[in-house]
């Protein structure tokens, strides 16, 4: 019997994969058949993923999205070594909390460097001729907390609503070249940020709870996220495009 999700051969790059959900759409990925290309900055973490992937084929690339006037560079480093490309996900992302009194312009800035303009910039120069195949599937790691309004997320959710925003219109301006770009966006998934906030909130705090409540299927696993991807980068989805796919255990019913 043939999976409906199957990327033989299809070549993704995977910014953000050196952990969390990067690391986990590049091990599905590769389970489905991709040849996946690994970029981040920590290059040893990227060296270890690249050894939990299933088949040949794929690579790494040392990345700094933060250096956006380093992001061409990169990318025509990576279509050099590796070939145009059919597909990418972009995974990285800080998940900032700040205060609204202590949120001046340059810290919203550190965050749309990363979570946003990384992300325009990446998507841009692999929408030369050239760089892409024809079917070239794009998709983008927003958050529920693009559509959500919490305490001392402004510029955290700004950055993922910006996201969501540019995919809508990316996706208009690049349907004649046969390219699909979309977003999915997960409510809280088991990666080392949910650790870092139950070592800050506790396990029985309100806010704990509370989430527990509104997202109640429970807290997704990276694999929830990664399924996702890899149906949104497959030709099953071919009819999909410019649309937020919420992963979010029921929470944006609440
Ligand atoms: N976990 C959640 O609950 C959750 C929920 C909703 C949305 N998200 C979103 O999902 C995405 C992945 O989050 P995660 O939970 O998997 O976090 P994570 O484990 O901290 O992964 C973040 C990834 O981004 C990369 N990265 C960060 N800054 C970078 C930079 N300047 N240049 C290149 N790569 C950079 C990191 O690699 P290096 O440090 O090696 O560069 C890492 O691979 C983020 O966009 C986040 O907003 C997460």
């Amino acid at each position: 019997m043939k999976s409906i999700i199957d990327l033989t051969d299809k070549r993704i790059l995977i910014i953000g994969a050196s952990s969390g959900i990067g690391k986990q759409c590049a091990i599905t990925l590769s389970q489905v058949g991709a040849k996946v290309i690994l970029a981040a900055r920590r290059e040893d973490k990227l060296r270890e993923v690249l050894e939990l992937l299933e088949g040949d084929g794929h690579g790494i690339k040392a990345m700094d999205v933060q250096d956006t006037e380093n992001i061409e560079k990169c990318v025509k480093e990576i279509i050099n070594e590796f070939g145009a490309l059919d597909g990418m996900v972009y995974s990285a992302g800080v998940g900032t909390a700040i205060p609204l009194l202590q949120t001046k312009p340059e810290k919203i800035k550190q965050v749309f460097d990363i979570n946003f303009f990384g992300f325009t910039e990446a998507v841009r120069q692999i929408c030369r001729r050239g760089r892409y195949n024809p079917g070239m599937r794009i998709v983008g790691i927003s958050s529920v907390a693009s559509i959500r309004g919490d305490k001392s997320k402004t510029a955290y959710s700004s950055s993922k609503s910006a996201m969501d925003s540019a995919i809508r219109c990316i996706a208009r301006e690049m349907a004649d070249k046969d390219i699909c770009i979309n977003s999915v966006a997960p409510s809280m998934t088991a990666t080392e940020l949910y650790d870092r906030y139950i070592e800050k909130y506790g396990e029985d705090s309100d806010t704990n709870q509370d989430l527990l409540k509104r997202q109640y299927l429970g807290i997704a696993k990276t694999d929830d996220i990664a399924n996702a991807v890899a149906f949104l980068l497959s030709p099953a989805a071919r009819f999909i495009t410019g649309i937020t796919l919420p992963v979010d255990g029921g929470l944006t019913t609440c």
